[in-house]
């Protein structure tokens, strides 16, 4: 009698096999590959179609499993690790010659996260061996955050997903890395700058007027939904408000305005809960035919600076005139 595969059992199987699926983490949904398997990490870019030089993060199930792919572990950077491991943070490290140059983009760093979700912590763990995993949206689109998303993307041009329900966090990781001897965040996620400066002490961040791009997620188009976003602060909506477009809310609907075309973060308040909700609002939105789609500023603190930031880059289409 043959004994019925689970879930993670059938995506070990095909990535051992040098396929490509899609896993859940607990930020978003990634394309996983391989890390060895120079075939897995083409078909990555081509079903991304990123660029080449745009390298991809390596998953692996636990800290020790990532020393063999690196060089040095800065202090400083180590006890971020040990806070934050497994969880929503990358590190920036130097790379070993374990690690293929096509993953880095021809980078001598490394890109590392070891993700909290259940269901890959143990995937990692039973097939031990690093997974290379970009968010699993095409090229500058929005990440996925539900398995619906992952499927209209890229529907049957994917073999399997591993459904892990939706992504509590909702955001991608805070990348951390060195920038002479100084801690620089490059992408701000929900662990933020206050929380990451209360272990290791000041940490710069990483701005696009730096004529160096070293990490390419940060060019200023990304994110982005199809329609074309703007964010402007609440009191400023009202007046560039018009028929055709949807406003995106914090906590509360702007009692000038149409509620039905209203859509709201966190009725709560919470900006842990408006990161976990802000993707899957904004596909739905995308889909729904409006001009615009307006987005109310956050406070600019904790998880509120990272979705700020999303919605900065989301920002990309003509401004509407204010
Ligand atoms: O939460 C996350 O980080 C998700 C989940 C799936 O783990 N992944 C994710 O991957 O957001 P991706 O590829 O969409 O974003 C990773 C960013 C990219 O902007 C990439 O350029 C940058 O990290 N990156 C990866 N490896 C790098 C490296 N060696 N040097 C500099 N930047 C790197
Ligand atoms: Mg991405």
């Amino acid at each position: 009698m043959t004994k019925t595969r689970t879930p993670i059992e059938i995506a070990a199987a095909l990535l051992s096999d040098g396929e490509v699926v899609a896993i859940p983490t607990e930020t978003v949904y990634g394309l996983a590959g391989n890390m060895y398997n120079e075939n897995a990490v083409a078909k990555i870019y081509e079903l991304k179609k990123r660029p080449k030089q745009n390298p991809l993060i390596v998953h692996v199930a636990d800290i020790n499993s990532a020393i063999p792919l690196i060089e040095d572990f800065p202090t400083k950077l180590l006890a971020l690790a040990e806070k934050f491991m497994p969880g929503p943070l990358t590190l920036l490290l130097n790379k070993s010659g374990l690690v293929p140059n096509s993953v880095t983009a021809g980078s001598n760093r490394v890109a590392i996260r070891v993700p909290a979700h259940p269901l890959t912590a143990e995937l990692l763990k039973i097939i031990n061996i690093p997974l290379v995993a970009p968010s699993a949206n095409p090229y500058t689109r929005i990440s996925p955050t539900k398995v619906k998303h992952v499927e209209a993307y890229f529907g049957s041009a994917l073999k399997f997903i591993l459904d892990g329900g939706d992504c509590t966090i909702g955001l991608e990781s805070t990348i951390v890395g060195m920038e002479n001897n100084q801690p620089i965040i490059y992408r701000q996620g929900v662990i933020s700058k206050q929380e990451i400066e209360t272990i290791i002490g000041p940490v710069g961040s990483y701005t696009t007027e730096k004529s160096e791009m070293p990490t390419p997620g940060l060019a200023p188009k990304h994110y982005a939904p199809l329609t074309a976003t703007t964010l402007i602060e609440r009191d400023k909506i009202e007046k560039v408000f018009e028929t055709g477009m949807a406003v995106l809310v914090f906590q509360e609907a702007i009692s000038s305005i149409p509620t039905e075309v209203q859509y709201i973060l966190s009725e709560n308040g919470s900006l842990a809960e408006a990161a976990q909700n802000l993707y899957g609002l904004l596909h739905e939105l995308d889909n729904k035919g409006f001009k615009n789609i307006i987005c109310e500023m956050l406070p600019d603190i904790g998880p509120g600076s990272a979705i700020n930031d999303r919605l900065k880059r989301a920002s990309h289409k003509p401004a509407i005139k204010n």
